[in-house]
């Protein structure tokens, strides 16, 4: 008995040692949090960041934070958290965390495709219709509807489903996404001109053919990095995304916005007109790690390193989406530790043996049933319009949620129907 224990947290510590990675996520009241380490702690409001009083959060059901691209993604209006890649025995899982109730559930699911997380920055959550998009680099982009989960797990596995193939080649692409306004921006796509990033639109289901150029002074490189959204105070669509270049020239903050219904008008937007489709830089973050991870409030934008070091820049955007370029990058005093390159290992090996238990028999129930769903859905020759009209209809079921949208999104689904038809 003691030998197979033995064994058996050696195995998990070796997992557990060899490919974590940390993130930072806010909550919608803008208090920060890390994951990751030997416990996941909660940090607090920005004024506390000097010198933070940490207090760890709920161990039960939390992720193993063994994959080596897990994201942490803010549901801001369900005031939760989606960790998408973090258990490496089976990345089709997704960890659920409640801010409010400090709890964490496991959302099975099916039909993911056998190359999901294809990097930091590959899933996008659609901020209006809660549908989760993962583009992967040789299967396509797919979906998965979010709707029904807001802040916990529901019982049956939720299914992946195949969209559409990318207008532009993904060879060899570090997908490198993130939203503004209901549309999904690919930055770095190779072949890509500097300062254009790849668009898909969300509530059309459709790729644009043509990358879309940013205006402004400093233009991207085609190069793969890491990309968020900043999230709004009033919880609309965010407006402003953070993109990280792997070649750390600068931090670009590009700005979008377009009207859903009519794509000419450019009057409306919660900015200067010469705001939209534009590209403002700060700072190049200090911490020049490529596997970092980034979370943004409205007032700061954080990263954590592998070494769990985290760092802050204040206020990057104002009230009026230009950026504070005079800023930096503070550390912030406190590091994650537990983590992938961090001595004190035990707490974390032994969480993560904990959960390696539960998972592995349910690992190897959702891997046959995403075969099998994997199979059905690229033989139907519908696959895209079902799957573009699931993503309409909780959109639709978004907006019923949000009075203010309501008008709009009918409208824009309704066309978005018939551009299908
Ligand atoms: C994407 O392209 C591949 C190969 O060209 C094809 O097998 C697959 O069915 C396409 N996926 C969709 C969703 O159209
Ligand atoms: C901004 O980009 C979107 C997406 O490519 C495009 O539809 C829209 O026309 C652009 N607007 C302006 C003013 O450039
Ligand atoms: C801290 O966050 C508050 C909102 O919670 C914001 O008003 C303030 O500008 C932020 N301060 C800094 C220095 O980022
Ligand atoms: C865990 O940490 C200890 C030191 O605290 C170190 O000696 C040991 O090698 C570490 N184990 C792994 C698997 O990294």
């Amino acid at each position: 008995m003691l030998p197979t224990l033995a064994l058996f947290s050696l195995l998990s510590a070796f997992t557990a040692t060899v490919s974590a990675v940390p993130c930072v996520q806010f909550d919608s009241s803008w208090n920060l949090y890390a994951f990751g380490g030997s416990s996941d702690v909660k940090l607090g409001a920005n004024t506390t960041w000097s010198s933070p009083s940490t207090s760890p959060i709920s161990t039960s059901g939390r992720p193993p934070w063994t994959g080596t691209n897990s994201q942490c993604i803010l549901s801001q209006t369900n005031n939760a958290m989606y960790v998408v890649g973090s258990d490496s025995s089976d990345l089709s899982k997704i960890y659920v965390y409640n801010f409010a109730s400090d709890s964490w559930s496991t959302q099975t699911t099916s039909g993911a495709p056998t190359d999901l997380g294809n990097t930091r920055s590959a899933s996008v959550l659609d901020h209006d219709t809660n549908v989760l998009f993962t583009l992967t680099t040789s299967s396509g982009l797919y979906q998965l509807d979010m709707s029904s989960v807001t802040n916990s797990a529901s019982s049956s596995a939720l299914s992946w489903e195949a969209v559409e193939n990318s207008s532009f080649s993904v060879d060899g692409y570090s997908v490198t996404a993130t939203q503004a306004a209901n549309h999904i921006f690919y930055f770095g796509v190779p072949n890509t001109a500097a300062g254009s990033a790849n668009v898909f639109v969300v509530h059309y289901a459709y790729f644009q053919p043509d990358a879309q150029k940013f205006s402004g002074s400093a233009q991207f490189p085609d190069t793969a990095g890491q990309a968020i959204s900043i999230p709004t105070e009033s919880d609309s669509v965010p407006y402003s995304m953070v993109f990280v270049p792997n070649d750390f020239s600068n931090t670009y903050i590009a700005t979008h916005w377009t009207d859903l219904g009519d794509y000419s008008i450019t009057t409306g937007a919660p900015f200067a007109t010469d705001l939209i489709n534009s590209t403002q830089t700060i700072a190049a973050p200090t911490s020049q790690d490529k596997t970092a991870s980034y979370a943004a409030s409205p007032y700061d934008l954080v990263q954590i390193d592998s070494n769990g070091d985290i760092y802050y820049y204040a206020t990057p955007v104002n009230a009026d989406y230009t950026v504070s370029s005079g800023g930096s990058w503070q550390k912030l005093g406190y590091s994650l530790s537990g983590g992938s390159s961090s001595s004190s290992n035990s707490t974390s090996s032994a969480a993560a043996s904990g959960s390696a238990t539960a998972s592995g028999s349910s690992a190897s129930g959702s891997a046959t049933a995403s075969r099998s769903a994997s199979h059905s859905s690229s033989a139907s020759a519908s696959g895209s319009a079902a799957s573009a009209s699931s993503s309409a209809a909780s959109g639709a079921g978004n907006v019923v949620a949000r009075g203010d949208l309501l008008g709009l999104g009918l409208g824009v689904v309704a066309l978005g129907a018939s551009m299908l038809i």
